[in-house]
């Protein structure tokens, strides 16, 4: 059977990005793959970009995305479920395969492009990130791995990583490949200022676990089709934002509605937006009231955590057992 593995960072808050094209799937992967499905609060990944890492939040953080899974659905009695610090086999295949991997294959990478041009001094561990995440998955020989499109370079490097460890040492791993969510590869910020990100910072998101009030705030100013300037003006929904958003949120016929009636001006931004936030409620509201109940029992997330860890850890050690032996490290 196939293994499932994803991880998730702790650097912010959950947004409807995170849900649509992972977290959704992490739910239904677990149903279909039971404790086959492996899922990690990535927190050592955290401190890989000095401008989304805090000390003082981390731990904090890493509770709440803990907490908005399972609120989502992720049930850790079904799938196993924990953070990534507390499995300290992590760090060592991390290790081994970073010595295997050519710095020039890390510096093509599109993320690392991108977040170490924002900073004056880039930590070596920013380079090494995808490494860590190939480690990650690789640890459980996971072939199946659910991510957003912003993902894919990083996979694609794992099974790079995989096929040199298996040329130089023997088959042991296998090449893992991405899943999709087809409808949601690459949700927009809010702000109109490009993809959704934890990093780019609350004014990008829409959170999981936000406030109906501050989620209108948002929609309210967020920009729509450009040459729409008037009311009576035809609009674009394909580039629209908020019609992306009514893709993942709303019903049929009122998606249907939406198209037909931005295009020839029948329905202003404002109503097509309230129209929205309707659809954001229904979905959201059951999720934030189990984040609430949860809220009330914190024991209950650190002792499926723990378990989780236990559990992870049982799978991780065997293999990290094989690896060293395969790399020739003195066994005592
Ligand atoms: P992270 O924490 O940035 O995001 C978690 C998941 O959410 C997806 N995602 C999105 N999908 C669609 N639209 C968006 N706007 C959007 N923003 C985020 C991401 O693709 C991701 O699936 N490197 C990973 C964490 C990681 C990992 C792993 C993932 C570490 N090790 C091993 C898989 C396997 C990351 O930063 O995800």
């Amino acid at each position: 059977m196939s293994t499932v593995f994803s991880g998730i960072q702790p650097t912010g808050e959950p947004h409807i990005g995170n849900l649509f094209g992972a977290m959704f799937n992490y739910v239904k992967l677990g149903e279909q793959y039971g404790k086959n499905a492996i899922y990690c609060i990535v927190d050592l990944h955290a401190p890989t970009n000095p401008l989304a890492y805090d000390k003082s939040t981390l731990a904090r953080l890493t509770y709440e995305m803990a907490l908005a899974n399972m609120a989502v659905g992720l049930d850790p009695e079904k799938v196993i479920f924990f953070v990534q610090s507390h499995v300290r086999e992590h760090s060592e295949l991390s290790w081994l395969f970073t010595v295997q991997t050519p710095v020039g294959e890390l510096e093509r990478m599109t993320q690392y492009k991108d977040k170490a041009g924002k900073l004056e001094s880039v930590p070596a561990g920013l380079l090494m990130y995808p490494v860590l995440m190939a480690a990650d998955i690789l640890l459980y020989k996971a072939d199946t791995v659910p991510v957003g499109e912003d993902q894919l370079q990083h996979i694609e490097l794992t099974r790079e990583i995989a096929r040199r460890f298996n040329h130089t040492f023997g088959e042991t791993f296998p090449e893992p490949r991405a899943v999709l969510t087809q409808e949601a590869l690459r949700v927009p910020g809010v702000d109109g200022n490009g993809k959704m990100g934890k990093s780019k910072g609350p004014g990008s998101t829409i959170g999981i676990l936000e406030d109906f009030g501050s989620i209108w705030q948002k929609l309210r100013v967020a920009p729509t089709d450009p040459a729409r300037v008037r009311r009576t003006d035809p609009g674009n929904p394909d580039i629209c934002l908020i019609f992306d958003y009514h893709k993942l949120f709303s019903d049929l016929p009122t998606i249907q509605m939406v198209d037909v009636e931005c295009r020839r001006a029948g329905i202003g931004c404002i109503d097509c937006k309230k129209a929205l936030l309707t659809g954001i409620e229904r979905t959201l509201t059951p999720i934030q009231a189990r984040a609430a109940e949860l809220q009330q029992r914190p024991q209950q997330v650190y002792d499926a955590l723990a378990h989780g860890a236990d559990q992870a850890r049982a799978i991780a050690q065997p293999v990290m057992e094989e690896v060293r032996e395969k790399m020739g490290f003195l066994k005592l």
